[in-house]
Parts: C-alpha cells; structure tokens; sequence
C-alpha cells in the first residue's frame, strides 16, 4: 500500500499562498532545492531562525546559509566583490555557497552567522523555491533538512522521514537532480572552498583565473559544521574496501559490482554524477536496515567525485 505523507504538497495555488502565509509568520517549511531540501525561515526574524536550530537541533556555532532570489535581494546584506560577481555570473542561480563580509546595516539575524562577521549566501534555482522567494521581501535561512549530523534529504519523503509532521508544510519538488550540498567557497579572503561540490574547484579557478585553496589542511576550523562527524547513518563506516562480509553493507561503484544481496551500487555505469544523487539515498535505506556496519568501495576523486568522498569521509568519522 502507497503511504500516505499528510504534510507533502505539490506547489498549487493554495499551498502556495500557505506556504508564503506561514514564512511571513515566521513559521518553518520544507523546499526542495537543486542540490539537497532545506528548512526554510524568514533569515531576518530570531524566532523563525531559533525554530530552525531547535528542530535541527543544530549547535548554535554552526551558521546557515541565506538563501536570495537575485544579486538586487542580496545587496542591502552583504558586500560584494569581483570575484563574487563572476562566479555569480557563470554559476547562478546554481549549487554554489558564497561567503562574503557582512554589510553595516544588515537586517540578518545575528545567529544565521553564528555572530560571525561574515554571511554564506546562495541563490537556488529551483523554480518552485525561486516563485516562493519572489513573493517575499526577506530572504530565507535555509539548511539542510535534516537532524544536525544525519543524512540531508534528497526527496519529500526523506524529509518527512525526518520531521514527521513538525513541519507544516513539505513542498514537493521531486528528486533533488544533483543530490549533494553546494560547494561552499570563501571569498572574504584569500579564496577557499570550505566544501567540494558539483562546481569544481577548477571550475572556481578557471573561472577566476585565480589560485583556490583547498583548505586541505585546515588547522582553525572556519565552518564549524564541517570538521565532525557529519551526513552519519549511524553504523560504523569503512572506506576503500574491497568486499563486505555478512551483515555489512557494501557500497559501490561500475558494473563488476553488481549481483550480491548487500551491494548497493551507486553507479552501475561509474558515472559520477549518478553517483552523487544516489548516495544520501542508499545511505538512507542501509540506515533503515539491519546491517552492523558499512563498507564502501573507493570512488574516483575527480570532479563531484571529490565531493562524494568528502561526505563518506565525514560519515567515517567518528565522533
Ligand atoms: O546545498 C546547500 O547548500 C543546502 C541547500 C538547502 O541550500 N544547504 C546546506 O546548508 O547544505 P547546511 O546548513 O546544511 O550547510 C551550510 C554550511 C555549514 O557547513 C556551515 O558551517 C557553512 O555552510 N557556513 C554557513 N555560514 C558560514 C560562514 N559565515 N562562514 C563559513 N561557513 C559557513
Ligand atoms: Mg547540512
């Protein structure tokens, strides 16, 4: 029998007028995004961000990302600078994250930065997302929707396998077409990607014509969020196996992999990309299964690939 979601909704008139109802009221709603869903508040209200944080249950050291319609939305927030508009002209709306310096006279909620004098902003492109954020005259807070640590949401129903009915509202926007968190780049210093995504760091440099940190060896940690344990099934996962034994859960990649009960393969045609959407979702059925313990095979670390490796590798981490 087909389950019954009572809080997913497709974006028709009236859950539309709901959903710009409840943001105004400083309420919380789901909405699906390129990349992965997000939790979505007014950015400028301390009530809505707090609902944020606590249904989360994010550290509050751990700042969001403020979502806009266009470079017009975000100019009063934050400043901008050339190396900005150029990836901004190349990838936007698209899966990328800036961090730019906090602009005297923000109306920015001062916990959205974790106090920070910087902002990381975004511009999503999903159409749905965007006809919301065109209604609105403030910008939306919006992280992953997900308990802090867990496995982001690639579709309604992972969104819903986390909240319940604690959120009023899931907009529906299907599955999310790249699957992983944007790629987060600093650019309120010397420039850095603070995490990998499906823009490439060469497609950062290229673009720039400039040197890109990799923040390889990061000894202050400048995103809190990202140094822990992270994107955790919650069993104990092992990196560049070869093969799984009884009760553990092998994750892999290309077509030799392809006939035991316990293989998950995220790309049977070693394709990348495929890979990437597939991953928090495979990550989701082994977590609802029986298994002790996961291994997973190594996957090529060029293009997204080195962002599907950074996720496995938080979810290895321990603690
Ligand atoms: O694709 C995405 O970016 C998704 C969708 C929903 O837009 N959002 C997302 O948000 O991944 P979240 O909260 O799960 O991850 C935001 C990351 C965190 O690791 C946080 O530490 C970092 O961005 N961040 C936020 N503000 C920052 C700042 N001012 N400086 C450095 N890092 C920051
Ligand atoms: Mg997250």
């Amino acid at each position: 029998m087909k389950k019954i979601y009572s809080n997913i909704n497709l974006l028709k008139k009236n859950t539309f007028i709901k959903v710009i109802k409840l943001l105004k009221k400083k309420h919380i709603v789901a909405l699906p995004t390129e990349t992965v869903y997000g939790l979505a508040g007014n950015a400028y209200s301390k009530s809505a961000v707090n609902k944020i944080f606590k249904l989360k249950k994010r550290p509050k050291k751990n700042p969001l990302i403020v979502h806009y319609l266009n470079l017009k939305s975000a100019q009063k927030d934050v400043c901008f600078n050339e190396n900005f508009l150029k990836l901004y002209r190349k990838f936007c709306p698209g899966p990328i994250t800036f961090i730019l310096k906090r602009k005297q006279g923000s109306k920015i909620n001062n916990y959205v930065s974790s106090n920070l004098n910087t902002v990381a902003i975004r511009f999503p492109k999903n159409s749905r997302t965007r006809k919301i954020l065109k209604k609105l005259n403030f910008p939306l807070a919006m992280p992953s929707a997900n308990k802090s640590k867990g496995i982001s949401p690639v579709s309604p129903e992972d969104v819903y396998d986390e909240f319940r009915d604690k959120i009023k509202i899931i907009v529906d926007g299907g599955k999310c077409r790249i699957g992983l968190e944007s790629t987060v780049v600093d650019l309120s210093d010397k420039i850095k990607i603070l995490r990998p995504g499906y823009i490439s760091s060469n497609d950062i440099k290229k673009t720039l014509k400039r040197k890109v940190d990799l923040n390889k060896n990061q000894k202050k940690i400048i995103s809190p969020g990202m140094m822990k344990l992270h994107y955790s099934p919650g069993i104990p996962v092992i990196l560049n196996q070869k093969k799984a034994g009884k009760n553990v859960a092998f994750i892999t990649f290309g077509k030799k992999y392809s006939n035991s009960i316990n293989n998950f393969n995220l790309s049977k045609k070693s394709n990348l990309n495929e890979a990437a959407r597939n991953l928090y979702k495979v990550l989701r059925e082994i977590k609802s299964m029986n298994f002790k313990k996961i291994h997973v095979v190594k996957i090529p670390n060029i293009g997204i690939g080195v962002a599907i490796n950074d996720r496995l590798k938080h979810a290895a981490n321990k603690k």
